[in-house]
């Protein structure tokens, strides 16, 4: 099977299937990362309101255009309505607080960054647990704030992240534009089949986030050790001359169908990690990978657990 370049919305437009990451990516060193990026192939960003960063990501895609290494129509670049712009109102606003950070005249993908609100007042990260700063928005009303977006032309697309199946199939019940997409965590420690199959039997594309499960936090309490870290994953790797890390986004891709979105500011493994599109797992190879599923999660928000929008209280 040939690693697909990229996945098709359910509206005709394209994803690329693997994008950069850009979280945590320091303001001093997402310029050069995402240019590094570009350089090496990348044509998908993976941006968000929340990380601080849109301007110096901006900057990198400007430059590339300058450069004339890029079109603005060559890239696919994906930004995110924080928490605290749930209420239909806000939506339009904050996208094009996005934008003009970006430099950009649209994004490609427009996203509900988490399915719980907060209120604008309580900050971007409020206190844990207190049910005092929690937005009454629902989720369906934000919905046709983002639904304005794309009818503006601000997103070429529109969808949500962190959503549980119910959360989807309400979405689904009540839109006007259907969801394209569903940004959720998938790695092979919490490999989510199960949400990943309910989204492609309703044609919404799955990218996965943290898909190397996020390296820079194993050592803290309750973080399972990533699956680049296990021997025989290395083992697998030499067998077609890559990395753990290669292995692991390959199948990602191959295997369970979605979007990897792996985040590095370090030039050698933003160009390793884009070089995945030659080779092609062997049977018992995914099947090792898929038996290393532990179903224990990286990204839990669980301050919000007493949120109504809570999303990881249901199996999937
Ligand atoms: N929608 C959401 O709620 C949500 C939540 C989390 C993440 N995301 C998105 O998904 C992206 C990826 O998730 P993530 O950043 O949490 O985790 P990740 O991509 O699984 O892991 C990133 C970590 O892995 C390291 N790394 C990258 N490539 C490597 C390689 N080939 N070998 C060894 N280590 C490697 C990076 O280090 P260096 O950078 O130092 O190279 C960084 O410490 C984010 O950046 C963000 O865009 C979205």
């Amino acid at each position: 099977m040939v690693v697909p370049k990229t996945f098709k919305f359910n509206n005709g437009k394209e994803i690329p299937s693997i994008g950069l990451g850009t979280f945590n990516s320091p303001p001093g060193q997402v310029t050069q990362a995402v240019k590094d990026a570009i350089d090496a192939g990348y044509r998908h960003i993976d941006c968000a309101w929340y990380y601080g960063n849109e301007a110096e990501v901006g900057q990198a895609i400007e430059t590339k255009i300058k450069e004339g290494v890029v079109k603005r129509e060559d890239l696919f670049i994906t930004s995110k309505l924080w928490c605290n712009y749930h209420e239909k109102e806000k939506v339009v606003p904050m996208i094009k607080d996005s934008l003009k950070n970006l430099k950009l005249e649209y994004v490609d993908l427009y996203l509900i960054h988490w399915p719980f609100g907060f209120k604008e007042e309580a900050g971007p990260w409020p206190n844990e647990g207190n049910p005092e700063s929690y937005s009454d928005a629902d989720i369906t009303e934000t919905w046709e704030g983002m639904e304005e977006a794309q009818e503006l032309g601000l997103a070429k697309s529109i969808g949500v992240s962190n959503f549980n199946k119910a959360q989807v199939e309400k979405i689904l019940n009540a839109c006007k534009i259907k969801p394209v997409c569903n940004q959720v965590e998938v790695n092979p420690n919490f490999n989510n089949k199960k949400l990943i199959e309910y989204c492609k039997e309703n044609d919404i594309i799955v990218a996965g986030y943290c898909p190397l499960g996020r390296v820079d936090s194993y050592g803290k309490p309750r973080i399972p050790k990533p699956t680049i870290f296990d021997p025989k994953v290395a083992e697998i790797g030499k067998k077609y001359n890559k990395t753990p890390a290669q292995v692991v986004l390959n199948y990602l891709i191959t295997t369970l169908g979605i979007v990897v979105l792996p985040k590095s500011v370090t030039k050698s493994r933003i160009i390793e990690n884009f070089d995945i599109f030659d080779f092609q797992l062997d049977k018992e190879d995914t099947d090792y990978i898929d038996s290393t599923n532990i179903n224990v999660r990286v990204c839990l928000a669980a301050y919000f657990g007493n949120h109504k929008d809570y999303p990881f209280h249901d199996e999937y």
